[in-house]
């Protein structure tokens, strides 16, 4: 267990193994950044021939690791390029990087740029979650990380200092569980599965309470779109109901997750390649759950009402048919048509059970469609929904530094929507062109006019490379910041 402090004391002086420092890309080359002043002053007139021998430029992902000099009580320097500029976004990647920078030493001083709780922020969720493994399938594997990360801040005795680190770690931890939720392999996180591992989370956040619907009450219930995608599996469909009421809440949200545990495509099968992914499709629940408990952790004065939809798509005898016609929760028919459009499906049962508690606006968060990583790639989120709403999500987004578009719901896709000849709504059509624009037009239908935002997540929930900044191989986590943000935002 790694313990982090803030703490202002000089980064020459800090007792610490390693002392971590930026270099922007200056106009006039490498210049080390704010934080790292007296590191820098430590190697004297050295420093810019230095730099210039080991080809150092600043380049946002560059590492450099000098030796200790006098000056500087650490053992080792590690020197991290921010690229041109230390905003928040490139501070939260340095500071990822310096994670993975020094796997074995036992203690870290963060020197970054820190001298606003935006850039404390960043420092702190970076150097969290650039350190993030996910181990517990390796045999003998030894998770290694440092005993005291140490981050260094000139206002560290400010109360909104204070409060920006505290927040920000309770932010990444929210974040990493996330990333574990998604990295465990399906086989091990089925539905019912899921459901208690959400139960037991909820459990140790006070505030929060928790309710398990299973496919008896499901069916009780008429969630006909859950049972329909869950019916292909062995392991049953669930819906999760979490609830975080403050006395003083100030808004209403609710919030929706799409929770394929593992989508194989079910009877439209997908192509081997397409699927080896897929357990990351309950990454917009883990998203939602874990902001959730997160708006309770800060004590946000937000109600915060959570529908989350588990199911697993796959082939059986059992399984949901092109043909068929499904009704969900509610009453509204949908006529099935390609059984790889199962989230939509699922999603509509658990809109209609939000729009029921009144809430303010709806936000869900689903990796819906491959439509929106061809539109907007692998890493950017695709923003729909009321004006309002997308607004305010794209601000959030912002802020959480997590990259977001506005995408467009034509009225040519409500009218494929309603082109089924046997019930209300289609499910599919088969022009794949703007395929995800029409997964949200079938979204809203379930809204019942109220305000509400639609992020679809397909591309940026999963990283399939390397690490790179504070993003790590497998499970993102994204969209968590962008929700507590938004939450924070409403709260004022
Ligand atoms: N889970 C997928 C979407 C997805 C694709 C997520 C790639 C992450 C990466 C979703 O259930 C799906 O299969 N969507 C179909 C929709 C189509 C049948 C209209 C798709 O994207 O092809
Ligand atoms: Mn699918
Ligand atoms: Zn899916």
């Amino acid at each position: 267990m790694t313990s982090y402090s803030l703490r202002t004391a000089s980064p020459a002086k800090t007792r610490a193994e390693a002392v971590v420092v930026g270099v922007v890309q200056g106009p006039k080359g490498p210049a080390v950044a704010a934080g790292g002043e007296d590191v820098a002053s430590g190697y004297g007139r050295k420093l810019r021939g230095l730099l210039a021998t080991l080809g150092v430029t600043g380049k946002a992902g560059e590492v450099t690791r000098l030796p200790g000099s006098e000056a500087v009580s650490a053992q080792l320097v590690v020197l991290v390029g921010l690229g041109p500029e230390a905003t928040p976004d490139a501070v939260r990647r340095a500071a990822g990087v310096a994670a993975r920078a020094v796997p074995n030493a036992t203690s870290v001083a963060l020197a970054l740029p820190a001298d606003s709780p935006e850039l404390v922020r960043a420092v702190t969720e970076g150097v969290i979650l650039g350190g993030y493994t996910f181990t517990a399938y390796r045999s003998g594997a030894e998770t290694k990380s440092p005993a005291d990360v140490i981050v260094l801040s000139p206002i560290a005795r400010q109360g909104a200092a204070v409060t920006a680190f505290e927040q920000a770690q309770v932010l990444a931890a929210a974040v990493a569980t996330v990333r574990d939720w998604v990295n465990i392999p399906p086989n091990d996180l089925t539905p019912p599965v899921f459901a208690d591992a959400v139960v037991e989370a909820a459990g140790a956040v006070e505030g929060v309470s928790v309710v398990v619907y299973d496919e008896e009450q499901l069916a009780e219930l008429g969630c006909g779109g859950i049972l329909a995608v869950g019916r292909g599996s062995s392991a049953p469909p669930r819906l999760v109901e979490l609830s975080y009421s403050p006395a003083d809440a100030v808004a209403h949200v609710a919030l929706v997750g799409k929770g394929v545990t593992y989508d194989s495509g079910g009877l439209t099968i997908k192509p081997g390649g397409s699927m080896a992914t897929m357990k990351s499709d309950m990454h917009g629940a883990a998203t939602v759950v874990q902001a959730t408990l997160v708006a309770a952790r800060l004590g946000l004065p937000v109600r915060v009402s959570a529908y989350v939809p588990m199911a697993e798509n796959m082939v059986s005898g059992a399984a949901v048919r092109p043909g068929d016609v499904v009704t969900h929760y509610g009453g509204t028919t949908s006529e099935v048509s390609n059984t790889d459009a199962e989230g939509r499906l699922i999603m509509a049962d658990a809109l209609v059970r939000a729009t029921e508690a009144g809430p303010d606006v709806i936000i869900d968060v689903a990796t819906l469609t491959g439509h929106m990583v061809t539109a907007l790639g692998d890493k950017v989120t695709g923003v729909m929904g009321t004006p309002e709403t997308v607004e305010a999500l794209l601000s959030a987004a912002e802020v959480a530094g997590e990259p977001s578009w506005p995408m467009p719901i034509p009225e040519v896709m409500v009218e494929r929507v309603h082109s089924s000849k046997v019930a209300d709504l289609s499910q599919h059509d088969w022009i794949r062109w703007g395929g995800g624009l029409f997964a949200a037009a079938f979204l809203r239908e379930f809204t019942a006019g109220l305000p509400w935002g639609h992020l679809d997540i397909a591309g940026p929930s999963w990283n399939g490379g390397g690490a790179s900044g504070h993003l790590t191989p497998g499970g993102t986590g994204t969209a968590v910041a962008t929700l507590v943000d938004y939450l924070r935002a409403l709260a004022g």
